[in-house]
């Protein structure tokens, strides 16, 4: 079932929403050469905590982590470790945070000092993927726009699509339904409308798009050790199209 939210539910998302984008700003400046993923995820915990917000992560299905910190092959669902970041290396921090019991989710891929020009490419087409099927959403288009607004558009790059992952509707839970993957048919799912929120995320490689699970049963990473890049935006859908709920912030 997918919920719509009412007007008051809408404004404790929008309030969830801007943490995750302040949390983002704040930790920007912090992403250099030598700081290990740890001291990412210690930070980020404080900064959530000290804004009143809750890091929903942590404790789910036994994630161990407020952030998930995936580091060049690694697509998703990284655990901050102690795993010291070198120059060269794009990181993707993904956070949830709940607000009063609501919740808000966004992902981004950062570099590391300099990085070379195929990481910059997989970064900069990546988060584009994210805008074409962002600009899907409206009442009256399907969740299959948007999936092939972004299948399309990584094709058109030729960047491999990760298939086992996909977006997600978002409320008082961090998964409610329905399903956003990132590669299907126009005009195919479920009807969006008015007061529905969805995270959209399309998860790109520069190689192939196979992955597999890591040993410790979270961390997932690309088969042909080429980099991933994610970028993850929850979004609300509006009378006449979308508002982002967490924007990012300039610096
Ligand atoms: N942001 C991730 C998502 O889009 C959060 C899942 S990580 C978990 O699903 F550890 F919380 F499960
Ligand atoms: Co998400």
């Amino acid at each position: 079932m997918i919920s719509i939210k009412s007007e008051r539910e809408i404004e404790l998302m929008r309030h969830a929403g801007m943490l995750v984008s302040k949390m983002h700003k704040y930790i920007k400046p912090f992403i250099k050469e030598g700081i290990t993923t740890k001291e990412l995820d210690r930070l980020c915990e404080k900064f959530i905590k000290d804004n009143d917000g809750v890091p929903t992560c942590k404790g789910y299905e036994g994630y161990p982590a407020t952030l998930c910190t995936s580091v060049n092959d690694m697509v998703v669902h990284g655990i901050p470790d102690n795993y010291k970041l070198k120059n060269g290396d794009i990181i993707t921090i993904d956070v949830v945070i709940g607000y009063k019991g609501y919740q808000g989710d966004a992902a981004w891929t950062y570099a590391v000092g300099n990085i070379c020009d195929d990481k910059k490419y997989l970064m900069e087409h990546t988060e584009k993927a994210l805008y074409e099927g962002i600009k899907m959403v409206k009442p009256g288009n399907r969740i299959g726009d948007i999936s092939s607004a972004v299948e399309r558009y990584a094709n058109k790059h030729k960047l491999g699509v990760v298939r086992e992952l996909c977006g997600h509707g978002i409320g008082t839970d961090m998964h409610e339904d329905p399903d956003v993957p990132n590669y299907g048919i126009a005009g195919t799912g479920s009807l969006l409308k008015e007061g529905m929120v969805i995270c959209i995320e399309p998860m790109l490689t520069f190689g192939e798009r196979y992955v597999y699970l890591m040993d410790d049963n979270w961390g997932i990473k690309t088969e042909d050790g080429m980099p991933a890049a994610h970028y993850e935006h929850t979004v609300l859908v509006t009378k006449d199209g979308y508002e982002i709920l967490t924007p990012r912030l300039e610096d």
